[in-house]
């Protein structure tokens, strides 16, 4: 377990659901009043969901990931339990248990973030916690952080607590990898909370830094679709990956995958297409910023298909469905590059497309998922440092 540092957390308030709450909020406070009757007045919190452009499997060792956080968000609404019991409801499922203890259900993500507070010392009651969503789960798009930050975010304006932005990040990186116990990168969490919209941010994950480019194009959007496929996050195939890229850059004797460089090559058989994966995705990701400095479609298109190939072949977390959803949208006039996008064994694929061809992609792809309605033109939007300000320090 990673050791618990100690945040900057400072008393400065007590919030609860008030005025300027986000119609998402606002649907969190009525979905938890209709599980669980009227009770205290409840605080709110959401959380953005993410878009990665390229640099996929690669914050986990070191790599560089260029990201958004999206318009399209998780909000919590929570109170202290009237009885003590622990309780949740989230897309119609309903959860109930004496400890915040895990238990593989809806709850798991929400009563972690109690508990990762309540490690740094923030003292939080049993809670009654209500979830809305406007971001798919299991697509792909980061919600189950967006879950946890959404919590978090609620539990400090409960606590009347602040914490610095990477100290959020720390939060929900303890309560998903050390609680839930998914061994994910940052991501995720770093792009829900420093996003900035009208950016896309280009995380450096062998360490802190991150520097924002402005998206260049007015005309050009990022469409998700669905393949209907639920990923898993958790499951083993993820941490196979994990583990072989990090025996990779171990056997090469790297401390992350920037330094391999060509050295991918002496790798032994059976690690070699995953240590070429994490070195070539994470020099993508460095053309992926030239390419937006640029304002070069084309080539941001080119580097997005070549992640998907790298993706398919090399890390093996495609799957047939999506091959041909990528496929079925390059197809379209119009669309410059597609991609899966997140972990992958299903969850979504992205394709960057020139407005008016909009509609024509989303229906290739949709012909291929058949999800109708599974497809969601997204924008970057601001990440926590900005829509939470008030618990949420810049750093
Ligand atoms: C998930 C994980 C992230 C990252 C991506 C793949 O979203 O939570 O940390 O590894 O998969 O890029």
């Amino acid at each position: 377990m990673a050791p618990i540092r100690s945040l900057p957390l400072s008393r400065h308030r007590l919030a609860v659901a008030a005025d300027g709450v986000t119609p998402l909020e606002a649907t969190a406070v009525q979905t938890l009043k209709d599980a669980f009757g009227v009770g205290a007045a409840p605080a709110v919190g959401s959380a953005p969901g993410r878009v990665t452009l390229v640099g996929e499997h690669v914050d986990y060792v070191g790599g560089r990931v260029a990201c958004l956080a999206v318009d399209l968000a998780v909000a919590a609404a929570i109170r202290p339990s009237a009885d003590g019991r622990w309780r949740a409801v989230s897309r119609g499922r309903r959860v109930e248990r004496q400890e915040p203890a895990m238990a593989g259900d809806v709850g798991d993500r929400l009563f972690a973030a109690a508990v990762a507070l309540g490690r740094l010392g923030v003292s939080v009651p049993a809670l009654e916690i209500g979830v809305s969503a406007d971001l798919p789960e299991s697509a792909g798009l980061g919600s189950s952080p967006a879950v946890t930050l959404a919590a978090l975010v609620a539990m400090l304006r409960l606590a009347g607590a602040r914490v610095d932005a990477d100290g959020l990040v720390f939060l929900a990186l303890t309560a998903e990898r050390d609680i839930v116990g998914v061994p994910c990168g940052d991501l995720d969490q770093r792009a829900a909370v420093h996003g900035e919209a009208g950016t896309v941010v280009l995380l450096d994950c062998a360490g802190s830094r991150r520097l924002v480019v402005a998206w260049p194009w007015s005309g050009i959007q990022v469409l998700v679709a669905t393949s209907g496929e639920s990923h898993d996050v958790g499951g083993e195939g993820y941490r196979l990956r994990r583990q072989s890229a990090e025996r990779a850059c171990a056997v090469l004797g790297v401390t992350g995958c920037q330094e391999i460089g060509d050295r991918w090559c002496e790798l032994p058989e059976e690690l070699r297409r995953r240590g070429r994966h994490i070195a070539t995705e994470t020099r993508r990701t460095n053309a992926a910023a030239q390419a937006l400095r640029a304002g070069d479609a084309p080539a941001l298109g080119r580097l997005l298909d070549e992640s998907h190939a790298s993706l398919r072949d090399d890390c093996e977390v495609s799957t047939e469905r999506l091959d041909a959803m990528v496929i079925a949208a390059r197809k379209v006039p119009g669309c410059h590059g597609a991609r899966l996008v997140g972990a992958g064994f299903g969850g979504s694929a992205i394709a960057l497309v020139e407005r008016e061809a909009m509609e024509d992609c989303a229906a290739a792809m949709t012909g291929v998922s058949r999800v109708p309605g599974g497809t969601w033109v997204v924008r970057s939007a601001d990440g926590l440092v900005v829509t939470a300000a008030d618990v949420v320090a810049p750093r």
